[in-house]
């Protein structure tokens, strides 16, 4: 891998990181991912602007893409921290021992950060919303963008080129061999399309409102290239990119798109023998559907079709009095990453006693779903179940369809 010229003076050097791992210790990336940092050179100073943690050697690659521009660690004369999440900061420590004079630059809330995570008290400067730097010719501006993703998260703008260098905001999960969105396959588009929606809902999505107030706050700014963290590099349609990311954000309050996701687990085949009912009703009304299984499909990939559809429904059975325990835990990752305001069903089976729907009134409520009922039975549904959940769930789509139409 070489670097990438985004701009005159601009630089993006990366790392790919393969699908081993898990991103933040969770996330499934079967993709893999990118950890983008930057080059920014004026006449008299040299900007890099994130770093990255060293995974899968990230470290000696971007360093060594920096020695293709002749550049060494012990030039950079600022180093700008826009967000100390460790996959961007994770070198910091390292980096410092190499070059002890350059000047890091972060907002005062990254300050303790900085020395708490890496013991790093020196030759650290906050900075906020207006302040900015001259490299000579080049200047780099600071807008704070709280909670996108941590509270100290920031912004920078490089004017001469319009480049927004974003950080985590506009990211991507994948690894996409070509660096700008103008130059990528058709199939690293589809790949984008997916893996940005899955890393928004993973990610950013309990922050969505920060995400509507942060893109407002962008719009003074006349971008054009928007160059995140994670993800390609958008100089064809920057617009595209900011507008994609507002509308995941509105999804928090709903309607989402007019889409339902059937999630659903099964012990012994009585709660999945609905299914076939709950397929049709759905399809009598021509909503897409999409049908997730757990503890067999991860979480990560329940909340990307979650967050998108405005409809859900949750097949469970009771399990000892209560949900069944790995539908728990995705009603929890659900309710931690706000997919609020849905139309919601449910049905399942119970053996000698009920209590998953008990248990799942309250996310119900402080999800602020509008749940159109349930079907329980205990052991296998009979005729009138089936046909009940078959009605249940075509009046579910007919009222998606509804609220998406307004
Ligand atoms: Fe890519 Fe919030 O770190």
């Amino acid at each position: 891998m070489h670097p990438d010229i985004i701009a005159d003076g601009v630089w993006r050097v990366h790392a790919k990181i393969g699908s081993r791992d898990l991103f933040e210790g969770i996330w499934p990336i079967p993709q893999g991912v990118l950890l983008n940092s930057y080059i920014v050179k004026g006449t008299d100073k040299i900007a890099l602007i994130d770093l990255v943690k060293d995974w899968e050697g990230a470290e000696g690659e971007v360093t060594r893409q920096m020695a293709e521009l002749g550049i060494k660690v012990s030039d950079i004369d600022y180093l700008i921290l826009n967000h100390m999440e460790p996959d961007h900061t994770g070198s910091l420590a390292d980096f410092r021992k190499k070059n002890p004079r350059m000047e890091i630059l972060c907002t005062a809330k990254a300050v303790p950060l900085v020395q708490t995570f890496y013991g790093v008290y020196d030759n650290v400067r906050a900075v906020k919303t207006g302040d900015s730097i001259d490299l000579g010719g080049k200047t780099l501006q600071f807008v704070e963008t709280p909670n996108i993703h941590w509270p100290e998260t920031m912004m920078t703008f490089e004017p001469e080129s319009g480049t927004l260098f974003s950080c985590d905001g506009f990211g991507a999960y994948g690894q996409y061999d070509h660096c700008f969105d103008d130059e990528l396959t058709r199939e690293e588009r589809e790949l984008l399309s997916t893996e940005l929606e899955r890393y928004y809902a993973n990610i950013v999505s309990s922050f969505s409102l920060f995400v509507q107030r942060g893109i407002a706050k962008l719009a003074e700014l006349p971008v054009k290239i928007v160059a995140p963290s994670h993800g390609v590099v958008w100089r064809r349609e920057p617009q595209k990119v900011i507008d994609w990311y507002g509308l995941l954000a509105s999804y928090m309050n709903g309607p989402a798109e007019p889409e339902i996701t059937l999630v659903w687990s099964s012990m012994y085949g009585n709660t999945a023998s609905l299914l076939s009912a709950v397929r049709e009703g759905v399809a009598s009304e021509g909503v897409k559907l999409y049908e997730l299984q757990v503890p067999q499909t991860h979480e990560s990939f329940v909340l990307e079709k979650a967050w998108r559809s405005s409809g859900l429904i949750i097949g469970m059975p009771t399990y000892e009095y209560k949900m069944f325990p790995p539908m728990y835990h995705v009603l929890d990752v659900l309710e931690r990453s706000h997919v609020n305001n849905r139309k919601v069903m449910r049905f399942g089976s119970f053996g000698w006693s009920g209590g998953a729907q008990k248990q799942f009134d309250p996310f119900v409520e402080s999800l602020k779903w509008d749940c159109v009922g349930n079907v329980e039975y205990q052991g296998a549904p009979s005729d009138v179940d089936r046909q009940k959940a078959r009605e249940m769930a075509a009046e579910l789509a007919r009222q998606v369809k509804g609220w998406c139409a307004r």
